[in-house]
């Protein structure tokens, strides 16, 4: 049966939507992902706030198929960091990235060397829930789970950049060292690792550009 709730937000006034949509779009452009950390501390409220902002994400039939695993154990962090340079390894150094998977990370000149994920002071890794288990005793098959956990992922990305914190979307492939070291059952599947802190204070990033809004936006039909 259900229930439904009033809901009305504010109509904002136009002019100043756009000034508050432009204001967002400076913002979000100016994040980057960021593979030089420094060990500065993190207090813990910021991780859960940008935890709970991600938990305000809308998601297939309202089934919020994500686990956010949060540590700032050191013995923790060193596990992951020695499990992913394995992967890493293999895929930069033993041939299982294909040629072109090669070819594309190229220009960010990354490597097997995952030092960082000891440096920060937070690892937060999303879990992807396949099925939940009930209540009852019983799994729930989940739906558009990719879809959901992907839009959970960009708002925690926007919150912490909105604290100033820095992260890198990071994809040690594969990822299933993260379910042993991280004790998370079966039915829940490593989406993204994130490790937070502050950018190093000698931080540098890729030198990359956006595609042009033209390329990321069509509209149909074509206004002439
Ligand atoms: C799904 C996904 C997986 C990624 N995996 C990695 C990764 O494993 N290692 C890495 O260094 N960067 C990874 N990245 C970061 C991208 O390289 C980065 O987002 C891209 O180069 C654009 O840079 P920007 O985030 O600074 O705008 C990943 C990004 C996404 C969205």
């Amino acid at each position: 049966m259900s229930r439904f709730v009033s809901y009305s937000p504010p109509r904002i006034a136009t002019d100043v939507a756009m000034q508050r949509g432009q204001e967002f779009l400076a913002h979000m452009d100016s994040r980057r992902s960021v593979r030089m950390f420094s060990g500065d501390d993190v207090p813990r409220e910021m991780i859960e706030i940008a935890v709970a902002t991600a938990n305000t994400a809308p998601s297939g039939a309202h089934q919020q198929p994500w686990t956010f695993v949060a540590t700032n154990d050191q013995v923790v962090r060193h596990s992951i960091r020695v499990a992913a340079e394995i992967e890493e390894t293999e895929n930069y150094e033993g041939g299982r990235l294909p040629p072109a998977w090669r070819a594309a990370l190229e220009p960010l000149g990354t490597d097997s060397d995952k030092s960082y994920l000891e440096v920060v002071p937070w690892i937060v890794v999303v879990f992807a829930q396949k099925s939940t288990p009930m209540p009852d005793g019983s799994l729930r098959k989940n739906y558009y789970v990719n879809e959901s956990v992907g839009i959970a992922c960009g708002l925690f990305i926007a919150s912490l950049h909105t604290m100033g914190l820095a992260t890198l979307t990071h994809t040690p492939n594969p990822m299933g060292f993260l379910n042993e070291i991280l004790d998370r059952p079966s039915t829940e599947r490593p989406y993204i690792l994130f490790p937070i802190g502050y950018p190093a204070a000698d931080c540098t990033v890729p030198d990359l550009t956006r595609k042009p809004l033209a390329d990321a936006l069509l509209e149909v039909p074509s206004p002439s």
